[in-house]
């Protein structure tokens, strides 16, 4: 979690640099703020743990970060390009959520009532985030339904391999 958090220091001021609604791009600034105060509960964690602030890098989070810088690539306008932006910030969310809910029930299965409020804490903020990229993005998302289909532009090559990776997946599955 520790590294996940800090990773998403480093990626949401590009997240609120290239959001264009004014709504989203508060929420991840403002989120960026929560963000920084979530590693200093999680600096407590270990504090209280008698360990140094390492752990893993988590690969996980990498992963939903590039999904993230993905989108910030993509040549769309306005609504179109805010909704790949709130796919992304809401895997983040999501992703973290699952690994609090996983850390606060072995805190409480261990009997370290601290070390589960502090993450709890930290978990009840990126289900308040959540909530709100969610509701900013039924404005978006209704706008850009509204907006009219953009001729579709050739792929770029990362896009491309990417498909041709997802039909693999497809083959793989067998189904
Ligand atoms: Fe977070």
């Amino acid at each position: 979690m520790y590294s996940a958090e800090n990773q998403l220091v480093k990626a949401l001021p590009k997240l609120a640099k290239g959001a264009k609604d004014a709504t989203l791009k508060q929420l991840f600034t403002d989120h960026l703020e929560e963000t920084k105060g979530q590693v200093m509960r999680l600096r407590q964690v270990f504090e209280i743990l008698g360990e140094k602030p390492t752990g893993q890098h988590c690969n996980g989070m990498e992963g939903v970060i590039e999904e993230g810088a993905d989108a910030l690539e993509k040549d769309e306008e306005g609504a179109s390009f805010d909704s790949g932006l709130i796919g992304a910030a809401l895997r983040t969310e999501h992703y973290e959520i699952a690994g609090y809910e996983a850390c606060i029930s072995m805190a409480k299965t261990l009997g370290m009532r601290d070390v589960a409020n502090l993450l709890a804490a930290n978990c009840a903020e990126e289900v308040a985030a959540a909530k709100k990229v969610t509701a900013a993005g039924k404005v978006i998302l209704k706008s850009a339904a509204s907006e009219p289909e953009e001729p579709k532009k050739p792929k770029s090559g990362k896009e491309k391999y990417s498909a041709k990776k997802s039909k693999e997946d497809e083959k793989k599955a067998g189904l």
